[in-house]
């Protein structure tokens, strides 16, 4: 893969003590957003936020020791994007979770003012994306840093034809013990486990005790990641959808993964504003969604 060329980065889009560019794990190219609120890196690779730390605060992203950083995987950890659909694909031939993560995204632009540092970065349809998907798109990603973690994704159906696409942020929350972390704000909130197919209703908070993955409908578009261990709640607040994904693989499925380690599942939890195929969102030529979420950090 190609990679731009980082001085040329910097001088282009760079700002001295904001926004810097450098090479990261295995070349990949990344990008870093300071201000007074924190820290936040990201990976033209997949257009993956890797890491966030709040000012005063212990890293809130989990990445595993294990992720691989190489053209065609993605990177077990941070924000992934799942795009244009989210799972296996329908002929469940293609990458699960959709092609976004496993591309080379264009840097679009930066900007700052005293209290936001911004980049925007940019995917459009090409040869290769038409080899997994044959629509013709422009798809932003604007990550800013204000005293919150904020990620907006649109989409602009800029083919002839309408197309739907499924979609999420990943999020890997990093989370001192596992047992010791619960997600309120999902109570009476109505769930399909995806491991048994069966539907229920959510009894108060959720507390993670097994193998996970639930595709839960709130009743207010926010949930707080209240972490005991390390006295912390992350409040994740989210538009442009319905649902909320619950996933944490615990010990079996973590085995089984090559790049997550066999003790990792106790570390961290993935809360994933998603449009499932419940939310699936039809977009008619020149029409345009937006997907966004936002995390904020405090001390309990
Ligand atoms: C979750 C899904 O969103 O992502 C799980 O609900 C899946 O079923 C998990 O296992 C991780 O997916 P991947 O492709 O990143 O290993």
């Amino acid at each position: 893969m190609n990679y731009p060329d980082i001085p040329i980065l910097n001088q282009r889009f760079g700002a001295p003590g904001r926004i810097a560019f450098r090479t990261g794990e295995a070349g990949l190219p990344i990008i870093s957003l300071v201000n007074a609120y924190g820290t936040c890196e990201l990976s033209l690779y997949g257009g993956q936020v890797l890491s966030y730390r709040p000012t005063g605060h212990v890293p809130v992203l989990f990445t595993s020791k294990a992720a691989v950083y190489e053209p065609g995987k993605p990177i077990r950890g941070g924000i992934p994007i799942c795009w244009p659909w989210f799972g296996p694909s329908s002929d469940k031939a293609q990458p699960l979770h959709g092609f976004a993560r496993l591309m080379q995204w264009g840097l679009q632009a930066t900007e700052y003012s005293s209290d936001v540092t911004e980049v925007r970065l940019a995917l459009s349809d090409s040869e290769l994306t038409r080899h997994f998907w044959p629509y013709a798109f422009d798809l932003t990603l604007r990550v800013w840093l204000d005293q919150r973690l904020n990620l907006a994704l649109t989409t602009v159906n800029r083919d002839k034809r309408p197309f739907t696409l499924t979609q999420a942020f990943h999020p890997y929350f990093r989370v001192r013990q596992i047992t010791d972390t619960t997600v309120r704000g999902l109570d009476q909130a109505l769930y399909t486990d995806l491991l048994t197919g069966q539907t229920g209703v959510q009894q108060g908070a959720l507390n993670i005790r097994s193998e996970t993955d639930r595709v839960y409908l709130p009743t207010s578009p926010e949930c707080v990641l209240q972490d005991t261990g390390i006295g912390r709640a992350i409040a994740v607040a989210f538009t442009g959808t319905r649902r909320l994904v619950v996933w944490n693989p615990w010990i079996d499925k973590a085995h089984a993964m090559p790049d997550f380690g066999d003790d990792e599942y106790q570390r961290m939890l993935c809360i994933e504003p998603a449009n499932t195929a419940e939310d699936a969102v039809m977009l008619e030529p020149g029409a345009r969604h937006t997907l966004s979420v936002a995390l904020q950090a405090s001390l309990t």
